[in-house]
């Protein structure tokens, strides 16, 4: 089946969401410095950018930016003011996605900061930056609770929050799991389940990365303001 649903990804890949230089360039860059092929599928990149679109984002914040392949999906939807800001704790990665956002013309919209996501979390509050319209997080599953949180505290009613990975070819259904990426994506799971401010929902995922699926959140309250 897993083969199937990459030729199913391929034939729409090819239709609807096909690859130009600064894509095609940015995943060779990744492949170039050995970074692992993680990277949202196009067909996924294609959702993140029409997700924006159709809420007109104009800041969007991308928690685990790697070579930035869905950062340009993302910051394509912006319009020229717009901002996004991503985060990434590898310095390396971090040098080539702003090459790679650079060769496809965005490198004035987007900002990378490069520290562990929960420092840049805590910087971005202290600053009392503007509230995101959109989060991608997508970053270390572990903390995907307290990304979720803290991502919260920088939304306004509306802001869209997307988790990746959080299905991980089923395994996310076993209760009794000891793996630390798992344990994050249940916790996160559970605090959604009584967490007033958001409502959200699962999408479950085949395709060029095999099994897999996103939280799609909407925030509910203007989480950011006490
Ligand atoms: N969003 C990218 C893929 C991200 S892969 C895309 O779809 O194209 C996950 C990224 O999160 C990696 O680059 C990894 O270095 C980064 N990461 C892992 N732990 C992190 C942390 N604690 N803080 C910030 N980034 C982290
Ligand atoms: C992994 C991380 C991702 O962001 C992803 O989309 C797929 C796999 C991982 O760490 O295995
Ligand atoms: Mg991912």
């Amino acid at each position: 089946m897993e083969s199937l649903w990459s030729d199913v990804d391929d034939y729409f890949t090819q239709h609807l969401a096909p690859a130009d230089d600064a894509l095609s360039g940015a995943l060779a860059a990744s492949v170039a410095a050995n970074m692992p092929p993680i990277s949202v599928t196009p067909t996924q990149g294609k959702l993140l950018h029409l997700l924006a679109r159709m809420i007109g984002a104009r800041r969007i914040l991308e928690i685990g930016t790697l070579g930035g392949y869905s950062t340009i999906w993302l910051a394509r939807a912006l319009p020229p003011d717009g901002r996004l800001v991503s985060l990434e704790i590898n310095a390396e990665y971090a040098a080539i996605a702003r090459r790679n956002l650079a060769r496809a013309g965005l490198g004035d919209r987007v900002q990378v900061m490069v520290a562990p996501a929960s420092d840049s979390l805590r910087t971005l509050a202290a600053d009392r930056v503007a509230p995101f319209d959109l989060v991608f997080i997508d970053a270390d599953k572990a903390s995907g609770d307290r990304y979720f949180l803290a991502s919260l505290a920088l939304s306004h009613e509306g802001t869209v929050i997307v988790v990746d990975n959080v299905v991980r070819k089923g395994a996310v259904v076993d209760s009794e799991t000891t793996d630390a990426d798992l344990l994050g994506i249940r916790r996160l799971t559970e605090l959604l389940a009584r967490e007033p401010r958001v409502s959200a929902t699962v999408v479950q995922t085949v395709g060029a990365k095999g099994y897999d699926g996103f939280i799609l959140a909407r925030v509910t309250t203007d989480a950011g303001s006490p």
